[in-house]
């Protein structure tokens, strides 16, 4: 142990890439194998991971949470805030890879792509045409939650020819998409409802049955944020029952635990939360999170706090 280093929390299975810099600048401890409490004075871990408040109440001299991702909706900003903790996040790096999911996400879902791809490896082919699929281009996509990612996606889909429209807690000024006072009036105008807002309690399960029926039996539902924002079990009732039509999944309720029922659906394409999962993003997602410790330690300004406590 080196007395000298501040002590580190890891609540997560971090990469080399990203263990080995917090090794050399800190010591590092795993919730299995935390030593003192009194002694942690940072906490780290994934954008999903949750940090959980009865923890966090047991260290008694953390400064500050970096959060090896965008989202930090598992982290109690509020207990933070009163505590003074300080807390980071990887935002702008990871922004136009989870938007390239997005796409990928429409594209799959509209022209079936894993499908055909099945087809031809079962040998399909040589009998017979893989069936017509949908073309997105002139379709309308809804987005919900319209900050930086989804804007990404929103000029992505523009490029393939698709409207847009945009749902969030308010219309942004510049903003030449048409904008919608409710998920369910987004979700009745859309072909694709685009799911890019914040997860946390503020979104918890805001996807539900009446917005699933509003999206209707021609809808696509994409999903790239966070799987607590839509009602699991009736996005599965709705795929099964022709509710609507398809789904772009890349997220889940409870990872990585992806419901039976969904795997087992023709009509759902699902990714295993590989969004922001390139060499090149998650190494500059790393870097972020080593620069804010080592920045709060030297006593110089954050990279990336999070806006609420920036
Ligand atoms: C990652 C994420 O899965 O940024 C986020 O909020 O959910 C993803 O980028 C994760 O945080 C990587 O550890």
């Amino acid at each position: 142990m080196s007395p000298g280093k501040p002590h580190l929390l890891i609540l997560a299975t971090f990469p080399d890439f990203l263990r080995k810099p917090l090794e050399e600048s800190f010591v590092c401890h795993d919730a299995q194998n935390m030593g003192a409490p009194e002694d942690i004075r940072a906490v780290t871990g994934q954008g999903g991971t949750h940090y959980d408040e009865k923890i966090l109440r047991t260290l008694p001299n953390l400064e500050i949470i970096s959060v090896f991702g965008v989202g930090y909706d598992g982290v109690p900003i509020a207990y933070c805030k009163e505590r003074g903790i300080r807390v980071t996040n990887t935002p702008d790096v990871l922004t136009e890879d989870v938007a390239d999911v997005a796409l990928a996400l429409v594209l799959m879902t509209a022209r079936r792509f894993l499908e055909a791809n099945r087809y031809l490896h079962a040998g399909g082919w040589q009998k017979a045409l893989f069936e017509l699929s949908t073309k997105p281009g002139g379709k309308r996509a809804g987005i919900f939650g319209l900050g930086r990612i989804g804007k990404a996606i929103a000029h992505r889909l523009e490029a393939i020819g698709m409207e847009i429209g945009y749902h969030g807690r308010k219309p942004q000024a510049d903003i030449k998409y048409p904008y919608f006072s409710s998920l369910n009036e987004l979700a009745a105008w859309s072909d694709f409802l685009i799911v890019a807002s914040p997860g946390g309690d503020a979104t918890r399960n805001v996807v539900n049955a009446e917005v699933l029926r509003e999206l209707g039996s021609e809808g696509t539902l994409i999903n790239i944020a966070r799987g607590s924002v839509v009602d699991e079990p009736a996005l599965i009732r709705a795929l099964q029952s022709g509710v609507i039509k398809a789904a772009g999944l890349d997220v889940f309720a409870h990872e990585p635990n992806v419901p039976a029922e969904l795997l087992a659906l023709p009509n759902a394409v699902l990714l295993p939360h590989v969004g922001s999962g390139t060499n090149e993003t998650r190494r500059a997602m790393a870097d972020l999170v080593v620069k804010n410790l080592r920045a709060h330690f030297a006593g110089q300004r954050l990279l990336t706090p999070v806006p609420e406590l920036a």
